[in-house]
């Protein structure tokens, strides 16, 4: 509880221009991502060690850091909850919970022949971007302002900058260049920033800017979420898991964010590759003070799956089985209930055997595991390890609606393009999987196209790029528009032909080169064609629309099709244990990823690299930890350890599953 608050010394700082507080803000003091809950600038309650009472904005850093260290604060300290366990003790919620069963579990639980209970803690993770968040912004000369900011959702931070300055959101423009990484934690924790600099840029009519500090971004944004689960399970003495309650409690901070969702996606996530024939899970977001926990690659997926991965792995070791022999056994497989999720969702084109078996044959994991036990029994100090774990993950935003895309594609009279898009870039490839989407589709090469940064102003109303959906998304939204400049410009080229009967579809453009398949030879250039488009008054710009088809999901029932596809994948996973030292080393890694057909196979092997790499980091060598006061003590590199290249397995082997273009899109 603030009880005073004194920035009059701070004001006097030669350099400094204003100091800002709650009560500088015209519109709401409120950044929330959906539930308006998370105040920009701490008003009465500081909700979490972090929370920002006053921003110095001024000429030079060091006058800024001089007089932000002047502000005065005097605060009654309030009772704090500080994990999801506690918050789940002390029924500290910031939802009421959403429950997906199947079958009468406590039933099934109950004369299953074996049963165990546990509970699990999962970690939270930094996100560790390269590039820090950031944010620039300058008043227009029309009573608007533009933004610029590291974001992976500029419609959204459009939307809050305009409800915290109370403009209507016409008169706020943001742009979003490409970023030094992203990985959910921009999806959402870039509006404080942007909104901070729209403020201080409207009051003092000039340009500002911020970039955090790398502690102070580590201290002051939302991680991954910690979870706090408990299991009940039943099982056979052949290691069929025949029902299993888990309930999950979320680490949500002080702010709800997009913890519900997140929570959510754990919740469609805990059965991970596997048949569970009677289940009743549970989702609950804990409020707590620590810092607003958000969006990281996965978005509450790997939290779910990691508990039934551990429920299956005590199931071997309480039968003396192995983990793939139970992990296998489980698998959805066959047809009707046993290959349908707990959510009532088909897996219409399951992949999980035939990416599992491709991976146990190309890693030679039968023979190295024998060959491991044998290493292990002449090994006193040193110890090997490995396993197989399969992935299941749904791709499309749990809220439908949130499931479409814009374009805007332009070409000028020379033949050369510009293509807009709703998609951000943050390192993950999609502006270049945008570039071969209007390189195919319009037939021209790669010098002949720019993919333009994205702003609001000419896509608009855009989704996040999230939830795996990026390049679907978008790339659908840049073919449609596509589609619709080629078929005007098929119309003219067969208006030169004397063509005009056949049909503009079957017109081909390819190389530069527009023809008819039956006679390639007589071609007429794109960019001839262009200029003659303009010459017979046809317009050379199309927007483009994409809605994902045929979901739907009734959270109420806890029913439906969320999900557009799956996409599968498994790892094979050799490590090395020092025994005294706790040294380990990940020897070698194989996996087999299934991404349909491929936009472009290098990017994607990337981004399995990367995602095996942060993951791996997760729950290995990284570790947040706050203080009893909910300070964050590991708060820059040299605390919080993220892999490093010396921790890139020995032998990486990734391969793109074959033949795996996706039946049912
Ligand atoms: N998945 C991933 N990211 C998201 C989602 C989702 O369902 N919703 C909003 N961001
Ligand atoms: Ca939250």
């Amino acid at each position: 509880h603030i009880v005073r608050l004194d920035i009059s010394r701070a004001e006097k700082v030669p350099g400094v221009v204003c100091v800002l507080t709650a009560r500088d803000i015209p519109g709401v003091n409120d950044v929330g991502a959906i539930r308006k809950d998370e105040s920009l600038l701490a008003d009465e309650i500081v909700s979490f060690h972090g929370h920002m009472v006053a921003v110095v904005v001024g000429e030079s850093l060091e006058a800024c850091r001089e007089a932000a260290a002047l502000v005065e604060i005097e605060i009654d300290p309030l009772p704090m909850i500080l994990s999801a366990r506690e918050a789940a003790e002390k029924q500290s919620f910031h939802t009421n919970g959403h429950t997906i069963a199947r079958g009468d579990s406590d039933a099934a639980i109950a004369k299953s022949p074996h049963r165990f209970s546990g509970e699990l803690e999962i970690g939270g993770q930094e996100h560790f971007y390269l590039e820090s968040q950031a944010a620039w912004a300058e008043a227009d000369d029309a009573g608007g302002v533009r933004v610029v900011s590291s974001t992976q959702h500029p419609s959204e931070i459009q939307a809050v900058v305009s409800h915290v300055l109370h403009l209507p959101r016409h008169k706020v423009v943001v742009e979003s260049p490409r970023m030094g990484g992203g990985f959910g934690g921009k999806e959402t924790q870039g509006n404080g920033w942007a909104a901070l600099v729209a403020l201080a840029a409207v009051k003092t009519g000039r340009p500002v800017r911020v970039q955090l500090d790398r502690d102070i971004d580590m201290m002051l944004t939302g991680k991954r979420h910690p979870f706090f689960a408990r299991y009940d399970v039943g099982f056979d003495s052949e290691g069929n898991l025949l029902a299993a309650n888990v309930d999950l409690v979320s680490d949500g901070g002080w702010a709800l964010d997009l913890s519900e969702s997140i929570c959510d996606r754990a919740l469609f996530h805990l059965d991970n590759c596997y048949f569970v024939p009677n289940v009743r899970f549970t989702g609950r977001v804990g409020k707590t003070n620590n810092v607003s926990h958000t969006a990281f690659r996965g978005f509450g997926g790997p939290q779910g799956m990691v508990v039934i991965e551990e429920i299956l792995d005590r199931i071997a070791r309480t039968l003396g089985k192995t983990p793939e022999f139970i992990r296998e056994k489980n698998f959805y497989r066959g047809t009707g209930e046993t290959n349908t999720t707990h959510y009532g969702e088909p897996l219409d084109d399951n992949r999980v055997e035939r990416t599992w078996a491709a991976l146990l044959e190309r890693s030679d994991f039968v023979a190295r595991k024998k060959s491991i036990r044998a290493f292990n029994e002449q090994s006193a100090k040193i110890k090997r390890g490995i396993a197989i774990t399969p992935v299941k993950f749904g791709i499309s935003f749990t809220a439908s609606f949130l499931n479409q895309a814009g374009a805007l594609v332009v070409i000028y009279r020379d033949g050369s393009v510009q293509v807009n898009h709703g998609g951000t870039e943050m390192g993950q490839g999609l502006y270049t999987k945008m570039l071969g989407v209007a390189m195919r589709e319009l037939g021209i090469s790669a010098d002949k196209i720019r993919v333009m940064k994205t702003v609001t102003d000419k896509v608009p109303n855009t989704s996040a790029t999230a939830a795996s959906s990026g390049a679907d998304l978008n790339g659908a939204a840049v073919r449609n528009a596509c589609e619709t400049l080629r078929l005007r410009l098929a119309q003219i080229a067969l208006d030169i032909w004397n063509k005009t009967a056949v049909d503009p579809e079957s017109v081909r453009f390819e190389k530069g080169r527009v023809f008819l398949e039956e006679s390639p030879d007589n071609y007429v250039q794109f960019a001839t064609l262009t200029d003659e488009a303009h010459l017979r008054q046809v317009q050379l710009s199309a927007t483009g629309f994409y809605r994902t088809p045929a979901i739907a999901y009734n959270r109420i029932a806890g029913r439906g099709k969320p999900f557009h596809y799956f996409a599968y994948g498994a790892a094979v996973t050799e490590v090395e244990v020092d025994g005294y030292s706790g040294m380990k080393r990940v020897a070698r890694v194989d996996i087999i990823h299934d991404v349909g057909d491929s936009l472009n196979p290098g990017i994607d092997r990337g981004q399995i690299e990367g995602g095996f790499i942060q993951g791996m980091g997760w729950l290995t060598g990284e570790e947040l930890l706050w203080d009893d006061k909910g300070r964050l003590l590991s708060h820059s590199a040299s605390t919080y350890q993220i892999p490093s290249i010396g921790d890139a397995p020995e032998i990486f082997n990734v391969e793109l599953l074959s033949d795996a273009a996706q039946r049912n899109v």
